[in-house]
């Protein structure tokens, strides 16, 4: 089920949960579209006390102090929905999806494993099923991978009679990231530390990318048997200076990491992606998403983009009356419809 994007009247009355980068996008789109912003949490620190509209640079202070959200009360939310923009993992952040859910609300979390928490986490994706049921309330993960990598993918299929396999290939730029998510692509490291540290461990991106085929796939209406990953380092080929490591990085170091995905199926059907991550760009190279499927027909689709925070972020917020007029439980992105966008509501940017 869902819904047309609501008139002014019927405007969502929005949580914000993580109050970081995209917390704040979210509070400058309510703000701008006339959608309340009626509470806002995060954890210990500065933030807290802090006015929401001020963190998120608003010209004037929205009236909403930032709560601690471990000691705050849920109690007496008058909201429809909650945005969760905290962490990746789903057992990080379940805290937050049982507060927000006893309160009555729908979540819409950022994190990666939320999109697809059954192949994340079976146990862990059935007890927030369970929970969000209980409360008659929905649970959905979407973010930049709603658009660009699950729903290109199903369109792209549609008119499919036979497929044989599908292949993905991205590249992400990650130099608007904070610090230590662009260290987690091993950037600056030679290969035998990449094996050890990015490899190895799950590290920050580790089981992320692999959900995306899992769930295409899952939403084709194929049953998945095997989804492998391994993160292999790219390597630059020749000398390239890196500004946030303040130093040149010589050929033969890592740049980036690659995911490398394969996904085989009962019926047969496969798909192999390769995922890049790295901050580190030639000139004139654009941020990129490529599918491609093998069958009848065969076809392939690049979608190239220049404002990737803003295109994460309005994925969430656009999403709200979608989430918030679908069943309880989990609800993948891939079962609500494609997205719609918000150009209409409220005033000009
Ligand atoms: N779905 C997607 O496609 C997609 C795309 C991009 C990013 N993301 C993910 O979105 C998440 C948010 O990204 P961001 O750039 O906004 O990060 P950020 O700027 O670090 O913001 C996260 C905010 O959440 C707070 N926080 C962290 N852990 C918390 C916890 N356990 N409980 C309560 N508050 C907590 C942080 O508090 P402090 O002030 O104390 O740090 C911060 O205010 C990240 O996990 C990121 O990887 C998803």
């Amino acid at each position: 089920m869902t819904s047309n994007m609501p008139c002014s009247s019927l405007a969502p009355r929005i949580v914000v949960y993580g109050i970081g980068k995209y917390g704040q996008y979210i509070v400058r789109f309510a703000h701008q579209k006339g959608w309340p912003i009626v509470a806002v949490y995060n954890r210990a620190g500065e933030k807290i006390g802090k006015d929401a509209g001020d963190l998120a640079g608003l010209a004037a202070p929205l009236g909403i102090a930032v709560q601690d959200c471990d000691t705050a009360s849920y109690d007496k939310l008058e909201a429809d929905i909650a945005i969760v923009a905290t962490t990746d993992r789903i057992a990080v952040n379940f805290p937050a999806y049982q507060r927000l859910f006893c309160a009555g609300l729908n979540v819409i979390c950022h994190g990666g494993e939320a999109y697809f928490p059954q192949g994340a986490d079976p146990e862990l994706a059935q007890r927030i099923d369970d929970l969000a049921k209980q409360h008659g309330v929905t649970f959905t993960g979407t973010g930049i991978w709603d658009i660009s990598r699950t729903w290109i993918a199903m369109l792209m299929t549609g008119n499919c009679t036979e497929i044989k396999s599908l292949f993905h290939r991205s590249v992400t730029n990650s130099e608007g990231f904070d610090k230590a998510t662009v260290l987690g692509t091993g950037t600056g490291m030679d290969v035998a530390t990449f094996v050890e540290k990015i490899s190895k461990p799950l590290g920050v991106y580790g089981h992320l990318y692999k959900l995306v085929p899992h769930h295409v796939m899952t939403a084709l209406g194929y049953t998945v048997t095997s989804c492998t990953e391994r993160r292999e380092p790219v390597l630059a080929d020749h000398p390239v200076w890196c500004q946030m490591l303040n130093r040149e990085l010589a050929p033969g170091t890592c740049i980036g990491t690659r995911t490398v995905i394969e996904v085989t199926t009962c019926e047969g059907a496969t798909a192999t992606a390769h995922m890049e991550v790295r901050p580190l760009f030639h000139e004139g190279e654009v941020e990129h998403m490529f599918w491609s499927v093998e069958g009848m027909p065969s076809s392939s689709i690049t979608i190239e983009r220049k404002d990737s925070p803003h295109a994460t972020a309005a994925s969430m917020f656009n999403r709200i009356p979608d989430v918030i007029a679908a069943p309880p439980g989990i609800q993948l992105v891939s079962k609500l419809g494609i997205m719609r966008h918000s150009a209409l509501i409220g005033g000009a940017p």
